[in-house]
This record gives structure tokens, sequence and C-alpha cells, in this order.
């Protein structure tokens, strides 16, 4: 735990020298880089992890974790310099020199975020990448685990899975997300149902203020502890390290995954699963991917439903349950197969499974998903009729659907008892399932990107009448620029309140509370930022 640890006296001594240096006018011809110089010291010198434009490893290191492509084209603005801090001293001297020297920062752990927020800004700014503080420390004892911002799920997954088979952590299927974006917005994942969201686990965290201060849970005080725990990042300090519960899992677990086309009456399994998913007991995970495919049969375009579960337990309980539940699904034994719950994770997330390397591979970009997309989200709380979904197949059926996605993730188990002011993810009792929309494309295709991006517009609009309402409630982890801006030109905070009120309904509130409290000169913003009062 070396790398984690700062003790009070040594943090308040830098805040200190933070205050002092920020009154010693500097002279006036400092750079940002001479800035940052000045703030290291001999034993951990910041100038080896400082990339500019003029650097050869420039380019790889900022292309390193873009994982939307539609954010590689020439146009699309980079940064001044990237800091690949190895101390939280290194966070601390960038947030003190961005502010003296008027740039932005942008925060990058996974690079996952949908609009590319952590590495794009249409001002001047600096990356502050964490790949290089990504350890991560197991206690198997005591079921705790402490692990840093720069950590992706995989790093996390492989190594509780060294140490035990029957722990885990709530977390999602895409082994490389980011621990500091994902447990900043949420995160669902396969257990989500029985032990909640990965937030709903975390029990400290270390975090860098705009001042500069390393704060913890204890110091930080239960506003900002709550905040950051799916407030969504970006908006209150950048957060290093965080501490989280581990659950319980039984050594083996089951999975299937069954494929329904139209002809095999697909679309009522669907309607079907609306109110049968909801309420299965808290050991599913069930969910539904629906794309268009050309039929095995005769070559015709349908649309796939593909019905895919993991289940806390063996086939034997398994089994006769779905058949209770769900017969018209005709599950049976052979559609099932045992696995420890790491194995799930291979399996439902469709990686390759010879072994949990995989999981290290910090670049591995999956087969399955588009090099560029767009994606929106949606909360559900009465089943959509039939005729509904009809209307999806047809905008799947459209040019721009070939390689699109929609799935459905059932909620309900203790998501519905979870109090929705518990933590800012307010998506809690009530909502039968979540969709994602999604619409992809090759890199090459970034050029006609309008199409794709004005088709999942339309699919959106017309979705509207099925769904959450007043407001039209989305998923901060699903970040969508079209439903509000506040931009550089726009820190409108009314507008802002439109996107906050999808993503967080009345907890926005509390987080606009705990912003102007924290940094109330809106230091650490973008385009979704919480605004602090007035701002
Ligand atoms: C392929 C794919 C699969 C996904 N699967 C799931 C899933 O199963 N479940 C789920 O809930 N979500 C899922 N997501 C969404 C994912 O949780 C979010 O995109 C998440 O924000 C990504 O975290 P990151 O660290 O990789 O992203 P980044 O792009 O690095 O960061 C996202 C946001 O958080 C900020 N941020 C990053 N690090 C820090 C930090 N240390 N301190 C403060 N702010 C920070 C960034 O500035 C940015 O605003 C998926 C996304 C993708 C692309
Ligand atoms: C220099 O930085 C390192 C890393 O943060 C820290 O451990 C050390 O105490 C610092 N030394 C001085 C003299 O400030
Ligand atoms: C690029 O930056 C890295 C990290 O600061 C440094 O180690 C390296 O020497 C630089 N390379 C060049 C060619 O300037
Ligand atoms: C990049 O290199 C050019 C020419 O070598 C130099 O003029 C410029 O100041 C350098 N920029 C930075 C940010 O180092
Ligand atoms: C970074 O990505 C862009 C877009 O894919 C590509 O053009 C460029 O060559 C990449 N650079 C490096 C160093 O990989
Ligand atoms: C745990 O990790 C160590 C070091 O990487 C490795 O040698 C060992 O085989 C792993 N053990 C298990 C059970 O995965
Ligand atoms: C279901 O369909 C998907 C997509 O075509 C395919 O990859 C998968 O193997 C199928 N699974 C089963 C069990 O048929
Ligand atoms: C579709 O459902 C109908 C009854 O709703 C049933 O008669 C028919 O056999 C089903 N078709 C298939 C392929 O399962
Ligand atoms: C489906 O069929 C169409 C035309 O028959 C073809 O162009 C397309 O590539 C096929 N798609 C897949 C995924 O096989
Ligand atoms: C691993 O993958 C292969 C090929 O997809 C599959 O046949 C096998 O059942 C998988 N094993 C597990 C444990 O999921
Ligand atoms: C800012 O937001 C206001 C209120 O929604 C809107 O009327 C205005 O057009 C926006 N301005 C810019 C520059 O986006």
């Amino acid at each position: 735990m070396k790398s984690l640890h700062f003790s009070m006296s040594s943090s308040f001594l830098y805040v200190a020298l933070f205050l002092l240096l920020w009154a010693a006018s500097a002279q006036a011809d400092e750079t940002f880089l001479d800035c940052l110089s000045l703030q290291s010291n001999d034993s951990s010198s910041i100038s080896k992890v400082v990339f500019t434009q003029n650097n050869s490893s420039y380019s790889s290191v900022l292309n390193a974790t873009v994982r939307n492509f539609r954010f590689t084209t020439p146009s699309t603005p980079k940064p001044l310099v990237i800091v690949t801090p190895l101390h939280a001293s290194h966070i601390q001297a960038t947030i003190y020199c961005s502010r003296k020297h008027g740039l932005q920062i942008r925060t990058r752990s996974g690079g996952h975020d949908f609009e590319g927020l952590s590495y794009v800004s249409e001002v001047p700014f600096v990356i502050v990448d964490m790949v290089n503080l990504r350890s991560v420390d197991i206690d198997v004892e005591n079921k705790v685990a402490w692990v840093q911002s720069g950590a992706v799920l995989g790093e996390l997954y492989y190594n509780i899975a060294n140490k035990s088979n029957t722990l885990a952590f709530p977390a999602g299927l895409c082994p490389t997300v980011g621990i500091g974006g994902y447990l900043s917005g949420g995160g669902y994942g396969l257990l989500f149902r029985k032990y909640g969201l990965a937030i709903d686990n975390v029990i400290d965290a270390q975090l860098v203020d705009v001042n500069g201060r390393v704060l913890d849970r204890k110091s930080m005080g239960e506003d900002l502890f709550w905040a950051i725990r799916g407030g969504g990042g970006g908006s209150f300090g950048i957060v290093v390290a965080w501490k989280v519960q581990l659950v319980s899992v039984p050594s083996i677990v089951t999975v299937f995954t069954i494929n329904k086309t139209l002809e095999q009456n697909a679309t009522k399994l669907v309607h079907r699963w609306q109110s049968v998913a909801p309420k299965l007991p808290e050991e599913f995970y069930s969910g539904i991917t629906l794309t268009r495919v050309n039929s095995s049969e005769d070559g015709k375009r349908t649309i796939l439903a593909s019905f895919h579960a993991s289940f806390l337990g063996g086939i034997d309980e398994l089994v006769p349950l779905m058949q209770e539940r769900f017969p018209e699904l005709g599950l049976v034994r052979e559609d099932c197969i045992e696995m420890s719950w790491i194995e799930s994770i291979l399996s439902m997330g469709n990686l390759p499974n010879e072994t949990l390397n995989i999981l290290l591979d910090r670049t591995y970009q999956s087969p399955l998903l588009s090099p560029s997309f767009k994606s929106k989200s949606d909360y559900v709380r009465r089943p959509i009729p039939e005729i509904g979904f009809q209307g999806m197949w047809s905008r799947l059926f459209e040019e721009e659907g070939a390689s699109a996605s929609i799935s459905f993730i059932a909620y309900g188990g203790i998501m519905d008892e979870i109090p929705s002011t518990a933590t800012p993810f307010p998506h809690r009792a009530g909502n039968l399932y979540k969709i994602v929309y999604n619409a992809g494309w090759q890199e090459e295709e970034n050029i006609i990107s309008e199409r794709y991006i004005s088709w999942i517009r339309r699919l959106y609009s017309y979705m509207g009448s099925f769904v959450s309402k007043s407001p039209r409630q989305a998923y901060i982890n699903y970040r969508d620029l079209d439903i509000g801006m506040n931009n550089e030109g726009n820190t409108s905070f009314a507008q802002a309140s439109i996107w906050g009120r999808k993503y967080f309904t009345n907890n926005f509130d509390r987080l606009v509370r705990v912003k102007t409290n924290v940094d109330p000169q809106n230091f650490f913003r973008h385009e979704q930022s919480i605004p602090p009062f007035f701002y």
C-alpha cells in the first residue's frame, strides 16, 4: 500500500507550500512546463512523465486508451501536454500549474467515456492520464481492496481471481473500462441485482482537490464522498484510489445464451421477458441484445434477440427455475454451462477464454464492438407493447442499423431496495430495465458519421413515448452530449439542470451544493460537469 500512503502532515505541508508559491508571483515568462519542474523535487521528478506535442511518444500515449475512434480525426482537439503521474504529488503539481496558467485539466483513467470527454476539449488543456497509477491490493481476509483509478476492471478481476475463486467485485463485463470513470458514474455488471452497483461497494477513497489537498473519506467529509460515488467523473477533483468491498460468489455459477429470430417468435418473447426478468431472484443477471442479422435458414434479414443470463448457482437449480418462470423461452440443460465466476466474466463478455491473461490486456479491442460509435440510454418503467418493438425492428432494418445494437438489462433485486438518494445514481426502484442503444461504424466512415448519429437520434426520438418521462432518465456513464450542453460558450445553469436531472433527478441539487462548496470557481469542468450555483 506504499504508493497510496500520504500522511496528513505531509499533505498539510504541501498545501502550505502550494499557497506560498501561489502568493509569490512567478516570473511573467514562466511557462506551464517551467512551473511543473519547479513543483517537483529530485526524488519525484515530474519531467519524466510529461509528454508535449513535440515528444515522439505523444501520439501513442494519447491514442493508447482512446476507445471511441470517433475522436481520433485530425480535427479532434489535442491536449498541449499529457502528464502520466507516478505519485499524488505529480497530480498536485499539475493542478497547481494548470490553474496558474489557465489550462483546463481532463482526467483519464480507462478512456472509455462515450463522448471522449477525458481526452478532448475545445479549450487549451492538459490530460492527467492515470495509466501509471494502477496498483491493486487485495486483502482476502477482510474482503476489501484498494484499487487505483488507472487500473482497468480486468486488472481488478485478475488480482481477485489470483487470490480467491469465491470473492468478486460487482462490476462490468468490458475488462478495459477504467476504474476511475467507472466508479465515478455508478457501475453496473453481472452482480448488481444482488450486491448493487460498484459505487454501493466503495468504502473509502483518496482524492486530490482543486487546492491540491490529498483527502480521504474522513477528511473530505460525507457530502463530497457521496458526490464522487456516482456524480460523474471530472467535477470534484481527481480520485487517485478507491477502497472497495469485495463480495462472495459461489464456486460454481451458470451462464446461458438463447438466440431467437423474429421467425422464432422473438417479439413475443422479448415482450414477455419484460415482466419476467425484473422479478427473477437476485442471483440472476438477465439481458437481451437485439441486432440485425441474416437468417441462417434462408439468408433473409431478420432481428436476432439474444437472451443471456448468468446465475449464482448450478444448472440443477437454474433449469427448473427458468422452466417455471419463463417456460416460453424453452431453456434446457444443454443450453447451460457451469463455470467459475471469473470464467463467467470472460464468457458473458465474449472474451477469449483460454487463460485469464486477456484481463490484463489494456488494449484489447473486442471484434464485436464497432471502432466508432454513438450511444444513448433509457429506463423502462412499464412494459413496452409489442407494437413498440415492431417500430424498433423497422429502424434496425434501415441501412444505418447494420452494425447497431440495442441491449436491455433487467433491474430489480436489491436495486429496488437501495434508496435513490443513497448515492447520486437515482435509477433504482420502479425501473424494470435499462436500454442502451448503440450505433456503430468503421473508423474510415467517420467522415459520414452524421448519418449514423442522426439514425440513433431518430430511434431515440421514436422511443420517447415508451420510456421514463419527466425527466426522461439517462445513465451518466453512458454519456450523451445530445441531452443538454454546458460547453465553454454556454455555462447556463438552467441548461445544465436539463441533463443534470436526467442523469441524477433530484440528486442534482445536492451535487450542485457539494460542487459549490468544494470547487466554487468551477476549475474541474467539462461539457457535462456539475456546475456550482449561479456559475
Ligand atoms: C465497451 C464499453 C463497455 C462498457 N461497459 C459498461 C458496463 O458493463 N457497466 C457500466 O456501468 N458501464 C459500462 N461502460 C461505461 C463506462 O462505465 C464509462 O464509460 C466510464 O466512465 C468509463 O471509465 P473510464 O475510466 O474508462 O473512462 P474515462 O474516459 O477515462 O473517464 C470517464 C469520465 O470520468 C472522468 N475521470 C476519469 N478518471 C477519473 C479520476 N481518476 N478522477 C476523476 N474523474 C475521472 C473523466 O474525466 C471522464 O469525465 C462501458 C463503456 C464502454 C466503452
Ligand atoms: C518528493 O516527492 C516524493 C513523492 O511524492 C515525496 O515522497 C518526497 O517526500 C518529496 N521530497 C521533498 C523533499 O519534498
Ligand atoms: C518524451 O517524454 C518522455 C516522458 O517525459 C521522456 O522520457 C522522453 O525523453 C521524451 N522523448 C523525447 C524524444 O523528447
Ligand atoms: C517544439 O519544438 C519546436 C522546434 O523544435 C520548438 O520551437 C517548440 O518550442 C517546441 N514546443 C514545445 C511545447 O516544446
Ligand atoms: C493515433 O490514432 C490515429 C487515428 O486512428 C492514427 O491516425 C494515428 O496514426 C495514431 N497514432 C499512433 C502513434 O498510433
Ligand atoms: C497468481 O499470480 C502469480 C504472479 O503473477 C502467478 O505466478 C500465479 O500463477 C497466480 N496464481 C493463480 C492462482 O492465478
Ligand atoms: C447467438 O448468436 C450470436 C450472434 O450471432 C452468436 O455469436 C452466438 O454464438 C449464438 N449463441 C448461441 C448459443 O446460439
Ligand atoms: C410462436 O408462438 C405460437 C403461439 O404464440 C406458437 O404456436 C408457435 O409454435 C411459436 N413458434 C415457434 C417457432 O416457436
Ligand atoms: C447479409 O446479407 C447482405 C445481402 O444479402 C450482405 O450484403 C451482408 O453482408 C450480409 N450480412 C452479414 C452480417 O452477413
Ligand atoms: C471457452 O470457449 C469455447 C469456445 O468458444 C467454448 O466451447 C467453451 O465452452 C468455453 N469454456 C467456458 C468455460 O466458457
Ligand atoms: C445557451 O443556452 C441557452 C439556453 O438554453 C440557449 O438559448 C443558447 O442558444 C445557448 N448558447 C450557445 C452558444 O450554445
